[in-house]
C-alpha cells in the first residue's frame, strides 16, 4: 500500500464549502486517490454523496474541459445547494446512490474512471435542528436524509416491536443497554407518542443504568444518546444496505484502472468497505470455505478484481481543525482488468 499524503498538484487548501462550518474530512486525500491526472483528466467520475460539494468542487478543478462529473445526493437540500454550479461538465441527481447503475446506463455511461463515497450525514444536516439528527438541539424526531420518502425516526420508534428496537440499537449503535432503551421507548409511547429529539435523548439517558454516576460507562465523555441516535439514523436511512449495494454497483461500473475512494465514519461502515475490497482483492477470500481447503495452485485462483491502494486516517492538523474527521477512514482501491469476483466467500475474516 502506498500512502497518499500529498495533495494533488494545483489543489487549493481545504476550505469549507458553502453551508459547512468545516471542510469535508479527508477531501484532498480522497480526491487525490481518484488519480485525476494525465489522460484521466478527460474521464468520467461519480461523487455518490454530494453534500455541499466540497469533494465535487475539487474534482471539477482537476478535470479537463472533456472530463465529466455526475453527483448524487438523496437530500433535496444538498441537491438544491448545487444550483449555483454553472459548469457544463457537472450534473447532479436527487437519488440514492443505489440508483447509480441505472442512472449511468440511462445517460449512456458504460464505464467510469473513479467513484467517491463520503458516507454518513453532512454538517448542515446535523446542524439544522429541523432535520431531527441532533440530540443537542431540540427538533422533530425525523432523521431522514430524504424527508420526502420513507419512515421518520418517530414513526418507526412509535410502532416497531420492542425486540426490533433493541436489535437496531444494539447492532447499529453497539449500545450495551439496548434492552433497557427499547423497554423505555415502549413504555413511553404507551403514554404518548415520541415526537422530539430531546425527548428521545432524555429517555435514553434515564434508561442507562447508573448514568450520571462517575465511572458508570467507559465512554462517559460521550453523550449517552450518541449511540442510540447513530443506530436509529442508520436504520431509518438503511445506510448499511445502501452501502453494500452501492459498492457492488460501483464495482460493475468501474473501468480497468478506475479508482474507488470511500470515506467511512464508524466501524460498521468501515468493516463493510474493508471486507468488500478484500473480497475483490484477494481471490482466495472470494472462494467459499470448502474451496479454500482444496490444494489450489496460485495459477488456478481467479485474478484479483481490485487492488487495495491505501488506507488513510486524517493527520493531527486535520483532526484539530475538523472534530468530525477524527473517526474518518479513507480506503482507496484500483480496478484491475479481471472480472469481478463472486461475493460467495466475501473475504469475511
Ligand atoms: C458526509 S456528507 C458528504 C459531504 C460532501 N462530500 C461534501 O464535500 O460536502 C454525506 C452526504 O451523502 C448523502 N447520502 C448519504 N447516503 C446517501 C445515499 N445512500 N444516496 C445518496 N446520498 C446519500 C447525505 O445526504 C449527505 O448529504
Amino acid at each position: 500500500m502506498v500512502s497518499l499524503k500529498r495533495p494533488l498538484p494545483g489543489a487549493a487548501p481545504a476550505a469549507a464549502p458553502e453551508g459547512c462550518a468545516q471542510p469535508p474530512a479527508l477531501r484532498d486525500a480522497a480526491v487525490g486517490g481518484l488519480a485525476i491526472d494525465g489522460p484521466r483528466r478527460d474521464g468520467r467520475y461519480v461523487d455518490c454523496t454530494f453534500g455541499r460539494g466540497g469533494h465535487s468542487g475539487l474534482i471539477l478543478r482537476h478535470l479537463s474541459a472533456d472530463g465529466r462529473l455526475l453527483a448524487f445526493d438523496r437530500d433535496p437540500d444538498a441537491v438544491a445547494s448545487a444550483a449555483g454550479i454553472d459548469d457544463p461538465r457537472f450534473a447532479i441527481v436527487h437519488e440514492r446512490f443505489t440508483g447509480l447503475r441505472e442512472h449511468a446506463r440511462r445517460i449512456g455511461w458504460e464505464r467510469v474512471d473513479g467513484i467517491l463515497f463520503d458516507l454518513g450525514i453532512s454538517s448542515p444536516q446535523i446542524d439544522d435542528a429541523a432535520r431531527g439528527f441532533s440530540f443537542r438541539h431540540d427538533g422533530p424526531l425525523d432523521m431522514r436524509m430524504d424527508p420526502s420518502r420513507g419512515v421518520s425516526a418517530a414513526d418507526w420508534l412509535n410502532s416497531a416491536p420492542a425486540e426490533e428496537i433493541e436489535r437496531v440499537v444494539r447492532d447499529h449503535g453497539e449500545e450495551r443497554f439496548a434492552f433497557q432503551i427499547a423497554q423505555a421507548v415502549v413504555s413511553r409511547r404507551a403514554e404518548r407518542p415520541l415526537s422530539r429529539t430531546r425527548e428521545l435523548a432524555d429517555l435514553v439517558a434515564a434508561a442507562i443504568p447508573g448514568h450520571g454516576r462517575k465511572g458508570s460507562r467507559k465512554d462517559a465523555a460521550q453523550d449517552p444518546a450518541t449511540r442510540t441516535f447513530q443506530a436509529v439514523r442508520i436504520h431509518v436511512n438503511q445506510e448499511l444496505e445502501e452501502l453494500e449495494e452501492g459498492l457492488s454497483q460501483a464495482m460493475d461500473l468501474l473501468a480497468p484502472d478506475g479508482r474507488l475512494a470511500v470515506i467511512a465514519f464508524h466501524s460498521l461502515e468501515d468493516r463493510i468497505v474493508k471486507r468488500f475490497i478484500a473480497g475483490q482483492a484477494r481471490p482466495e477470500a472470494a472462494l467459499g470455505p470448502a474451496a479454500r481447503r482444496l490444494p489450489l495452485r496460485a495459477s488456478e485462483l481467479p485474478l484479483p478484481a481490485l487492488e487495495s491502494i491505501a488506507r488513510i486516517k486524517p493527520g493531527p492538523d486535520e483532526m484539530t481543525g475538523n472534530t468530525r474527521s477524527r473517526s474518518a477512514v479513507l480506503r482507496i482501491a484500483r480496478r484491475t482488468t479481471a472480472p469481478r469476483l463472486a461475493p460467495g466467500g466475501g473475504g469475511r475474516r
